[in-house]
């Protein structure tokens, strides 16, 4: 071989190794580079996944949490954006992520002043409370009871009415599951189930038949004119000093489930009465937070 061949075969083998490497160089760029990108897409969807299950999640640290209705408080938040974690929390506590009259259990606290009665709570057929006793002639229309203590709490509060010659008349208060049944099956032929539902309880699901439930009148106007009554508004100052509270108020209707009631009030003690007067509150409002047990 002659030295110029020699000299032009060593050139190519350097040529050649450069190209090798130049090749090998780019392919490490490229793999390194798909790699890195990668990375920063997984990154992005942890942590935006991340983040949606921080905005998914309740705070656990407000008082009536319940451990056990997790799934529930996920699934009505994802429904109503607008509600507060607390109001979430309180809405499922008393069950209104379900249809009124499903998810329905029997009432604790029988015989107590605290007991819950509603479209979630049910009495037996046969509970009867106990203690009950007529109230007197002078405040009520005949016949009609409560149990002890509401309705000496309801007398003294007609009495002090009438010193600024004012009339409380008890027109319902006691009533029993069968007389319930009747009201709530006239109601339903007179107006539908639709309608009766709306401001008649459910045999087993009214508070008439608690004992500490009274609708009220002034012996002069219909009922169902209470609002427009000077008694209304003696009420609406004084009733909580007594332990009363106005049970079906007008911007609770979607709580409590039954429209505005300005007549039906709920003896509760005077404790509980103050609360919800100042704080604004439905009973089930109250209940939920501070009288069911936590878990
Ligand atoms: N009117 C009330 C809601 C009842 O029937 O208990
Ligand atoms: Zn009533």
């Amino acid at each position: 071989m002659t030295k110029v061949v020699k000299k032009k075969l060593k050139l190519k083998k350097k040529n050649f190794t450069i190209l090798l490497i130049l090749i090998f160089t780019c392919l490490f760029i490229v793999t390194n580079g798909i790699n890195v990108i990668n990375k920063i897409i997984t990154n992005k969807n942890t942590s935006s996944t991340k983040q949606t299950e921080k905005k998914k999640e309740i705070n656990e640290k407000i008082s009536h949490y319940n451990k056990n209705f997790k799934d529930r408080y996920i699934a009505y938040k994802k429904k109503n954006k607008n509600l507060s974690d607390e109001e979430i929390i309180t809405r499922v506590n008393i069950g209104l992520d379900n249809e009124y009259y499903t998810n329905t259990k029997p009432s604790t606290n029988l015989n107590k002043n605290t007991i819950l009665v509603n479209k979630y709570n049910y009495l037996e057929e046969n509970y009867i409370p106990n203690d009950l006793e007529d109230i007197s002639l002078q405040y009520a229309r005949s016949g009609m009871k409560l149990v002890r203590e509401a309705k000496e709490a309801y007398e003294a509060m007609a009495k002090n009415a009438s010193t600024s010659n004012l009339k409380l008349v008890a027109t319902s208060s006691y009533r029993s599951y069968e007389y319930q049944e009747k009201l709530y099956n006239n109601y339903i032929k007179s107006d539908g189930i639709e309608a009766a539902d709306t401001y008649s309880g459910r045999p087993g699901f009214s508070e008439h038949q608690t004992g500490l439930a009274v609708d009220i009148y002034n012996g002069k106007e219909t009922y169902t004119n209470f609002e427009k009554t000077k008694e209304f508004e003696w009420m609406q100052k004084n009733a909580y000093k007594y332990g009363f509270i106005l049970r079906f108020p007008k911007d609770k209707e979607n709580i409590t489930g039954y429209i505005y009631e300005s007549w039906h009030y709920r003896y509760v003690g005077t404790k509980i009465a103050t609360y919800i007067h100042e704080n604004n509150i439905s009973y089930e409002e109250y209940y939920v937070k501070f009288i069911e047990p936590k878990k």
